[in-house]
Parts: structure tokens; C-alpha cells; sequence
């Protein structure tokens, strides 16, 4: 059996979720070829690195990740840091010959992500940005049902991603609302998912008309090196400033000829991690809930017309993926799943030479779309997606 060796930079949150899905691979897909070990991981001063390699299982630690670059024993980079880190660490990767998992937004803007994809190609190596929530059994299932035929011609799509954690002006301002980290706000750290979905659920986006808002425009400064996400009050009274958007709203058209809408916030009171989509085809209907992730709503236009309706499906073997998981539907699949279907898949594209989904491809072309969509909301006007 093949062992590949992981570097790992950063330790927050997404370190978390990652280094579990590492773990917890070989227990779910097994067989296996191949497996990862977690070597190294990366952050920023000596005991987030020491803490962050013994609570997430590393067997080394550095706080310099071009260590990574030049260790022989290192086959996989995971970029799990903030966004303005991405593309530097990731061509640096690539060029190093090491495949590339990095999480999302791929990077701050298209031109970041241009050189980003150019690198990877050019050296050859393996390379899958982290937009885990299509890994999603129902969200599969919904996939397969399209590919099917079974909803036909796709008319619309409509889907959002809300979140309240940032509608407390309290919520303190930490790299997420800074503009030089982040790239966008709500856009490209939720936003960013749902255009991951409508592109693979429908198709590739021609052009866009959107609304952008800031509603918060300072906010308490952060005062640790992470962002709990509004969790943490921060410590600080000194304010900063606010330079992303905290809500954008946008109408879209589809390369397929499909129309729809998309709409992210991290704003809105009640609602945690609202993932829905709703999707109306010329025979039935397909509509998800993050929040009800187990389940898939669908209701088909050749149901007798006393059945017709949305039905509940509740994911479970008999679906993607579903046979890896728990053995039967609704025990409770969760974000976690998520990360580890998106590793074993990452893995795997490696150990048989194929290619990941998404890739470096996919990242920019959310990236062309995410500057269309701010570029829409400065002018208000459509704005076409290049390429
Ligand atoms: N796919 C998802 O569902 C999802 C969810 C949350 C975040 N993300 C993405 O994951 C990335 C990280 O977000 P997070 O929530 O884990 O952030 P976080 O703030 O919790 O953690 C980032 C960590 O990176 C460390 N870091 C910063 N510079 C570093 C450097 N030079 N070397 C090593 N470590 C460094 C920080 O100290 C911090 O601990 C972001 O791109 C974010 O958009 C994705």
C-alpha cells in the first residue's frame, strides 16, 4: 500500500476538518491503495505549530512552510490558510513537484488564480480546490438525477448561501472582512460555494447582474490569530475597518440557457448554514437544504397527478457514495462526510492518475465569475463571464 505524506499549512479550522478527513479515510473507503499520513504541519509561531501538530496528529511541525518545498518526503501541500496566502504557497508547491489541495476561494481574484492554474499544469502535478459541500451525497444524488434526464431541461436555478455569525456589529473584524486577505466577503467565502454548485449542477455561467451591500463598515478588531467566526468576542475596543461586502445578491445566465440567482450573507439572523438550492426543470424539481443534509426533495412532473408533489429521499448506501458511509439512510451524514469523500477522491485521482473535481480549473473559473460579480454591482450593469 502506498503511503503519501502530508504537509499541512495552517492549523484553524479547516486544519481541523482536514486532518480528520485524513484520518478517517482508510475507516470509511477500504479498500485502499493508498492512505495519507500526516507529517508536517505548518503555522505560524512555535506553539501554534506544536499545538496544532499534536491535536491534529502530525508527526512534525515547522513554523516555515517552505520547509515543505524542499522535504523529499513530503508528496501533498494543503494550503488550509487564508485567502491571500493561497497562490504564493501554491505555485511554490507546484513547482517543488507536490500535488496541491488548497481550500477555497482558489485566490483573492482570477488574475491569482490565472497563475495558480498555469503552475500547476505546467509542473503536472495533481490539484483539487475544497469546495467539499458538492461531495454531499444528496447533492450527488441531485446530480445524477439531472444527468438522468430525470427533471429534463434545467429553466432555473436558485441558490443561496446565509449565515448569521457576522450580523452582530460585535462579530469582530478578523481576515475574513479585510479586503487585501480575503479577496471578497461573503462573495468569496460562502458565495463562492453556491457558484461551485450551480456550475456543477447545471453548467458553466455566461454573465451576471448583481447587488452588493456592506452593512457593517467597522467592526472591534480581531484579537487572536484565528477567526472563531463571530464566536469570540474579540478583547479589543480599538475598531477597523470593513472593505469586502457583507451581502451580494446576483441574477444569472447560464452557458446551458438556463437563468437564476444566486445570494450569500453571513447577515442574516437564524439562518446557520443555509445551503439550499432549488432547481425547476421542463419535467419536475429538485430542492436541497444544508441544513437538512440527509435529505433530498424532489417532485416529478410524470407522478400520477394524485401522488404528484415534492417526496423526501433520505441519502443513505443506495446513493453517491453512500455505501462508504453508514449502513443505512438517515443515521446522519455531516460536514464531515463532506471532508472525507473530498480526500478519498483527492487520493485517489493521485494513486490512479486522474484528474480531481473540482480542480485549479473549476477555482478560476469561480474566480472569472466572483470578479464578474463584483465588477456587476460597481457598475450595475451585466457583465459577461471572459473565456
Ligand atoms: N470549505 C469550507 O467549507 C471552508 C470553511 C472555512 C474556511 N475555508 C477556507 O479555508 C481557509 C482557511 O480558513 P480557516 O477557517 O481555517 O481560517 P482560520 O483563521 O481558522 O485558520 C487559518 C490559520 O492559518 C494560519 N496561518 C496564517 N498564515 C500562515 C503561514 N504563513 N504559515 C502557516 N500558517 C499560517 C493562521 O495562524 C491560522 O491558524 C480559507 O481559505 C477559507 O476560505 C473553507
Amino acid at each position: 500500500m502506498k503511503r503519501l505524506n502530508i504537509g499541512m499549512i495552517g492549523g484553524g479550522f479547516m486544519a481541523k476538518a482536514h486532518s480528520m478527513a485524513y484520518a478517517s479515510v482508510p475507516m470509511f473507503f477500504w479498500p485502499t491503495e493508498i492512505i495519507p499520513y500526516r507529517k508536517t504541519v505548518v503555522e505560524v509561531n512555535e506553539e501554534l505549530a506544536k499545538n496544532a501538530a499534536e491535536r491534529f496528529g502530525f508527526e512534525n511541525y515547522s513554523t516555515d512552510w517552505r520547509t515543505l518545498l524542499d522535504d523529499p518526503e513530503i508528496d501533498v501541500i494543503d494550503i488550509v490558510t487564508p485567502n491571500h496566502l493561497h497562490a504564493e504557497m501554491a505555485i511554490a508547491a507546484a513547482k517543488a513537484g507536490k500535488h496541491i489541495i488548497s481550500e477555497k476561494p482558489l485566490g483573492r481574484n482570477a488574475k491569482e488564480t490565472e497563475k495558480m492554474l498555469k503552475a500547476v499544469k505546467e509542473a503536472g502535478v495533481k490539484h483539487m480546490v475544497a469546495f467539499n459541500y458538492r461531495k454531499t451525497p444528496a447533492i450527488a444524488l441531485a446530480k445524477k438525477f439531472i444527468e438522468e434526464g430525470k427533471i429534463g431541461k434545467i429553466l432555473n436555478f436558485r441558490g443561496t448561501y446565509l449565515q448569521d455569525w457576522s450580523a452582530d456589529p460585535e462579530s469582530p473584524l478578523s481576515w475574513r472582512f479585510n479586503k487585501e486577505k480575503a479577496g471578497s466577503g461573503a462573495l468569496g467565502d460562502i458565495g463562492t460555494h453556491v457558484i461551485d454548485l450551480a456550475r456543477y449542477l447545471v453548467s458553466d455561467i455566461s454573465e451576471v447582474m448583481a447587488l452588493s451591500k456592506t452593512y457593517i463598515k467597522e467592526r472591534p478588531i480581531s484579537s487572536g490569530p484565528l477567526d472563531n467566526l463571530g464566536t469570540v468576542k474579540s478583547e479589543n475596543t480599538e475598531m477597523g475597518t470593513v472593505d469586502v461586502d457583507d451581502e451580494i445578491s446576483t441574477l444569472v445566465r447560464f452557458d446551458s440557457g438556463a437563468i437564476g440567482s444566486i445570494e450569500a450573507t453571513r447577515n442574516a439572523w437564524g439562518r446557520n448554514n443555509f445551503i439550499t438550492f432549488e432547481i425547476h426543470g421542463e419535467e419536475g424539481s429538485i430542492y436541497f437544504n444544508y441544513e437538512r443534509r440527509d435529505e433530498l426533495q424532489v417532485c416529478f412532473a410524470n407522478d400520477s397527478a394524485e401522488e404528484k408533489g415534492f417526496r423526501t429521499i433520505y441519502t443513505g448506501p443506495a446513493h453517491p457514495n453512500g455505501e462508504f458511509l453508514w449502513p443505512i439512510p438517515a443515521l446522519g451524514i455531516g460536514y464531515s462526510e463532506t471532508k472525507i469523500i473530498e480526500v478519498n477522491d483527492f487520493i485517489q485521482a493521485i494513486a490512479n492518475d486522474t484528474e480531481c473535481e473540482p480542480s485549479f480549473e473549476d477555482g478560476h473559473r469561480i474566480a472569472l465569475i466572483s470578479d464578474a460579480i463584483l465588477e456587476s454591482a460597481e457598475k450595475d450593469e451585466w457583465v459577461k463571464i471572459e473565456g
